[in-house]
């Protein structure tokens, strides 16, 4: 069996080849990510090995079903990268429906932490052996409520860490879930009473730009949100709007919505073209990771076990484990 593993980064490869060689998996590591222009590269290979910013849309997807590419398997949770719908009957695609969502949910708090006690000012001024304390005022999370959209795997591990901080924790879910400790609300009431929102839902039609201009204008004065799903799920113009008018007061992102040609790589040598990031990059109460929330030892592990039972699963019985069905999606 032979895989195109795309956009490979030196952390990716151990885990993988360890397995590959294992079960007789070829992997052959391209750092290129998968797009129009380097489908290509698939002739020959069984399989593909894709992440969340390798496009795999439908002109993609017709090129590796004629290169006689059987199937794609997404490392990741998320799959709004892949058009699910054009590969049906073409090709089988699989995912890691869940890795660690410990590693993210923890992530989305070390953000929160570090945003509101102003960590990242500190760890700076200490450096230089700055110690004032000026312009470091926090505030509280105990007694704070936390508004959180999306309680699946991470948002209900995020609700429990949320409650261990003695935080009201309320929560929307299109599927609403009785196990999860948060009280349930419309999506409007949360937007009215959360004095931290953080974003735990897939990107979809219905859940793009979920914080624009409007829904913006509903949120309490001075409201943290906080962003670990997907960059679409905020319209970035309406977010700076948002913190430039003093309404919002402070922003976590982890993801953005023009991520893909940015974040994973290193740009520090280069003029950013992105007017809109660096804006945000240049304000106080913005933190920023490139997608980071998953980078555990754990999950990098979990993921590749996952993958690998994925591939070993289409070989072995023609099905993979973990399919994603575009009529359930
Ligand atoms: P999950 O599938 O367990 O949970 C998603 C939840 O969102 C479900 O409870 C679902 O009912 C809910 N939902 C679906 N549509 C909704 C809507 N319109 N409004 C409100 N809620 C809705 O997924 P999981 O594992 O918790 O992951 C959540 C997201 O986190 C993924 O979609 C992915 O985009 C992102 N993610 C980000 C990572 C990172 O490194 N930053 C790593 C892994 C996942």
């Amino acid at each position: 069996m032979r895989i195109a593993f795309f956009d490979t980064k030196i952390y990716d490869k151990p885990s993988f080849e360890e397995l590959g060689e294992k079960h007789n998996i070829k992997y052959k590591f391209f750092e290129t990510k998968l797009t129009p222009d380097t489908v290509d590269l698939t002739r020959g290979y069984d399989g593909v090995c894709v992440f969340v910013n390798d496009c795999v849309n439908a002109e993609v997807i017709d090129e590796l079903y004629q290169n006689g590419v059987k199937f794609i398997a997404l490392r990741c949770a998320g799959f709004n990268n892949v058009d699910i719908k054009h590969a049906n009957g073409k090709l089988q695609v699989c995912r890691v429906p869940a890795y660690s969502p410990y590693a993210v949910a923890e992530h989305a708090m070390a953000m929160l932490l570090t945003s509101i006690r102003r960590i990242h000012k500190a760890y700076i001024r200490t450096k230089d052996f700055n110690f004032s304390l000026n312009g470091l005022t926090g505030f509280d999370l105990h007694g704070k409520t936390v508004g959180i959209v999306g309680t699946g795997k991470i948002g209900s591990v995020f609700a429990d860490i949320c409650n261990g901080f003695g935080m009201k924790v309320i929560a929307y879910d299109k599927y609403p879930n009785s196990n999860v400790n948060a009280k349930y609300v419309s999506l409007e009431e949360l937007f009215e009473k959360s004095d931290i929102i953080s974003l735990h839902c897939p990107l979809t039609n219905e859940t793009e730009h979920l914080i624009s201009k409007q829904s913006i204008e509903k949120l309490k004065k001075g409201v943290v949100i906080i962003n670990t799903s997907r960059g679409g799920l905020i319209d970035t113009d309406a977010l700076v709007e948002g913190i430039k008018s003093r309404k919002i007061g402070a922003a976590c992102l982890d993801v953005y919505e023009e991520e893909s040609d940015l974040f994973f790589e290193d740009k520090s040598g280069h003029i950013i073209e992105d007017d809109t990031l660096a804006r945000l990059i240049s304000m106080p109460n913005v933190i920023i990771t490139s997608h980071q929330a998953f980078l555990t030892e754990e999950a990098l592990k979990s993921i590749a076990e996952t993958t690998t039972q994925n591939i070993v699963s289409f070989i072995e019985n023609g099905e993979c484990e973990n399919r994603i069905c575009y009529k359930c999606v």
